[in-house]
């Protein structure tokens, strides 16, 4: 049974590390497994007065539904100022709305956190700040392992690529632990 996720990176920067940290993984998913990279670009700033004039922006109601056919979402997020980036909680907060959709994108969606950043710390005030927001989603936080890629400057080669060997095992384990997670939750359904 392949274990489809859907990838996010909070940032909109050409040259993320974020961005880049997911297309590494998308290569190097576990068997019977896929990641499939989504963008938050083209998502307006929230505006209720948008929101009630317009409706749901194309942007967000694709990632939206993007989110709910995957079996689960890894949000590679960067880290401002020690707490989670304002573009990035922009789209989740859109992508929450209207109320009533938000259980359909949300609600026990396996949910795995991780980060890349230039220093020493590798997002993990970022990831700290994301626990509350999908707390409140009702989505399965899964807390079987970090990832937090430090220095990203030095791990991440002009192409985009990690060569360090310590940096891709954490990343090898990390998503071998999450879809085996996601795999078991497929395959055993709960409740919910
Ligand atoms: C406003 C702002 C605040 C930042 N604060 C932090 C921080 O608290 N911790 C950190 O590790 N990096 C911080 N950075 C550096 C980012 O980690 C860095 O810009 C990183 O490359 C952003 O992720 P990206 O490469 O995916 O765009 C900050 C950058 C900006 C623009």
């Amino acid at each position: 049974m392949t274990v489809n996720l859907v990838g996010v990176a909070g940032s909109l920067r050409r040259g993320s590390f974020n961005s880049a940290l997911l297309r590494v993984a998308a290569g190097a998913m576990p068997p019977d497994s896929a990641l499939r990279i989504e963008s938050i670009a083209g998502i307006p700033l929230y505006d209720a007065d948008l929101e009630s004039e317009c409706g749901i922006p194309q942007a967000v109601a694709r990632l939206k539904d993007a989110i709910a056919a995957a079996d689960g979402l890894l949000l590679a997020t960067p880290e401002y100022n020690n707490s989670l980036p304002g573009v990035a909680k922009n789209a989740i907060d859109w992508l929450s709305r209207p109320p009533a959709d938000a259980a359909r994108v949300f609600r026990g969606k396996p949910v795995a956190l991780a980060g890349a950043s230039p220093g020493g710390f590798g997002t993990v005030l970022s990831q700290n700040a994301w626990l509350p927001v999908f707390r409140t989603l009702g989505a399965e936080l899964w807390a079987g392992g970090r990832l937090l890629v430090a220095r990203a400057g030095s791990v991440f080669d002009a192409n985009g690529e990690i060569a360090d060997a310590a940096t891709r095992d954490s990343l090898a384990k990390f998503l071998a632990g999450f879809v085996a997670q996601v795999r078991a939750r497929k395959l055993a359904p709960k409740d919910l």
